[in-house]
């Protein structure tokens, strides 16, 4: 039987400045969502990619004396090697400057325009540069771009439009028909009403300027980078090309993840695109909220408050990054990230509570049993409690993480380690150690401490790829034991096991020394 499929998207960034942890947050997200996805055995399709047309990015280029090629090209490389640093598992990276999709987007547009979703009329309207978004004179806000709050420009063009307006009962009743399609609720309440108020048909072609896809059959224009950009979701899968095989295996998409600022693109622009081209839509778009930096603005590159994640990942290793990043900021909220909170929780969280349980587990292992633990083992009442938190951990996590709630469950994986750690001070190896009748008590205890590690190891390999093996290493467990569907069963840890205490797998850091380090990279 072949097996089932889940196809997740990040946005496709905008190569106008590096990569800065605020595009690591979604990526990593999504990247835990296609491994998690992988260790309960789907055949996962995970895309992301770079959105490269645009008149911002044809005068950042301009600004740099470069071809906009060239430019993307250089920024390009910069995202691509941060995934490679970041361990980011994707399948495919497409590039909207890519030949196959340029082709495809052109016979999209031709497709939509010969069954008269698209039409030429002429455009007058407020423009933002920046977001590339024409506004009407009462959607302004002070005269200014209700997105970003920056200056716009009275621009007329004779332009394509696409038929947005005639999609507004559709979007409605999908919202009505299928809540789940938007969340978290709050973004869907805010597009229900954007709906309600009124859609006018989208201009999706522009002459102002030239990085872009021609239009094809009427090259004086190019494509909107935002229809450029949205159908990357069905392009990047070969919809459009000559082996649509993908295309036909992955879509729709399970999940867009998207940050809260472009939901209005996906949770409108996007389903009325597919729907006019007959096609099924995304089951889910999730709006996630921002990370923002110190005084509470998003992190970004023209405010210059960008935490460059590849020093945060040299400095700490990237698992830790990447936990920090899930465990702190529950996704759909924005969460402040300060340079004391990543500490902190490296400290607390990965040295003290897990760091500690694996190092004390295996030292006396190792100390009272030379790294194998005997075969005869007593169990106690006591073990019970555990054992059960354990053992029913698994759900609780997959509840969380089928909905996204990624902080949740790692809540839970941290209040089984919590618990682990107190089984230790009640049931005090140490002491059963000087009383040669309490062998097999003793033995059962660290057994017991074992399996809760084996457990631990598989449930955090979404958020820890690189930490989980060696947990694994350390208590002698492989292959099979460490399955998903090993990870709700208790006592498959084998009885010859080689348990060996290993490197520190999350050093303590100096908080006060760190900080000040810290501060110095903030560029
Ligand atoms: N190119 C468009 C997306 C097209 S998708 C068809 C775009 N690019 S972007 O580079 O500006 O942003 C990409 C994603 O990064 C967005 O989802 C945005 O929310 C996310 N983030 C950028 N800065 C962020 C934070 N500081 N915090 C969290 N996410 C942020 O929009």
């Amino acid at each position: 039987m072949s097996k089932k499929t889940f196809y997740i998207t990040t946005p496709i960034y905008y190569p106008s400045g590096n990569p800065h942890l605020g595009h690591s947050y979604c990526t990593v997200a999504t990247d835990v969502m296609a491994r998690y996805k992988r260790l309960m055995g789907y055949d996962v399709m995970f895309l992301t990619g770079t959105d490269e047309h645009g008149q911002k990015i044809e005068l950042n280029a301009a600004k740099e004396n470069m071809p906009p090629k060239e430019y993307v090209d250089e920024l390009v490389s910069k995202f691509r090697k941060l995934w490679d640093i970041m361990d980011i598992s994707n399948d495919r990276y497409i590039r909207t400057t890519d030949d196959y999709h340029v082709k495809a987007v052109q016979k999209i547009f031709k497709k939509l325009y010969d069954k008269g979703e698209i039409y030429k009329g002429n455009y007058e309207g407020w423009y933002c540069t920046p977001c590339e978004s024409f506004w009407t004179e009462t959607q302004l806000v002070d005269g200014k771009c209700p997105d970003c709050g920056r200056k716009v420009k009275l621009t007329k063009e004779e332009a394509y439009f696409f038929k947005l307006s005639k999609y507004s009962d559709k979007l409605l009743k999908l919202y009505e028909e299928h809540p789940e399609f938007l969340e978290p609720e709050s973004r869907r309440n805010e597009m229900i009403s954007f709906i309600k108020s009124g859609l006018t048909d989208l201009c999706v072609s522009r002459t102002s300027f030239s990085w872009g896809i021609p239009v094809g059959f009427d090259n004086k224009h190019i494509v909107y980078v935002w229809l450029d950009a949205l159908t990357n979701y069905i392009t990047a899968i070969g919809y459009g090309s000559g082996d649509d095989s993908d295309f036909k295996k992955y879509w729709p998409a399970d999940v867009h993840f998207v940050g809260k600022e472009i939901v209005r693109f996906h949770a409108i622009i996007w389903p009325a695109i597919l729907m006019a081209l007959d096609l099924p839509l995304p089951r889910k778009i999730y709006g996630h909220g921002w990370l923002l930096f110190g005084d509470g603005t998003k992190m970004s590159k023209s405010k210059g408050n960008v935490v460059d994640p590849k020093t945060l990942c040299d400095r700490y290793g990237v698992d830790a990054i990447k936990y920090f990043l899930m465990r702190e900021i529950p996704f759909g909220s924005d969460s402040i990230f300060t340079n004391e909170a990543l500490i902190n929780r490296i400290n607390s969280d990965l040295a003290n509570d897990l760091g500690n349980l694996v190092s004390r587990t295996t030292a006396m292992v190792e100390k009272y049993f030379s790294g194998n633990l005997p075969g005869k083992l007593e169990s106690d009442d006591i073990d019970n409690e555990l054992i059960l938190l354990t053992t029913s951990l698994r759900k609780k996590y997959e509840n969380h993480m089928e909905k996204f709630q990624f902080s949740c469950a790692l809540a839970e994986v941290w209040k089984v380690i919590a618990r682990a750690n107190k089984y230790i001070d009640e049931t005090m190896p140490w002491a059963l150690s000087h009383d040669p009748e309490k062998t097999s008590r003793l033995a059962c205890v660290l057994y017991n401490l074992c399996e809760v590690l084996r457990i631990v190891a598989i449930l955090i390999t979404p958020f820890m790829p690189n930490t989980s093996p060696l947990i694994a290493e350390q208590i002698g467990a492989s292959g099979n034991m460490l399955t998903w569907c090993k990870a709700d069963k208790w006592g498959l840890l084998s009885q010859n096991a080689k348990i060996k205490k290993g490197a520190v797998l999350f050093p303590r850091i100096d908080a006060q020394k760190e900080l000040e380090e810290l501060n110095k990279c903030v560029k």
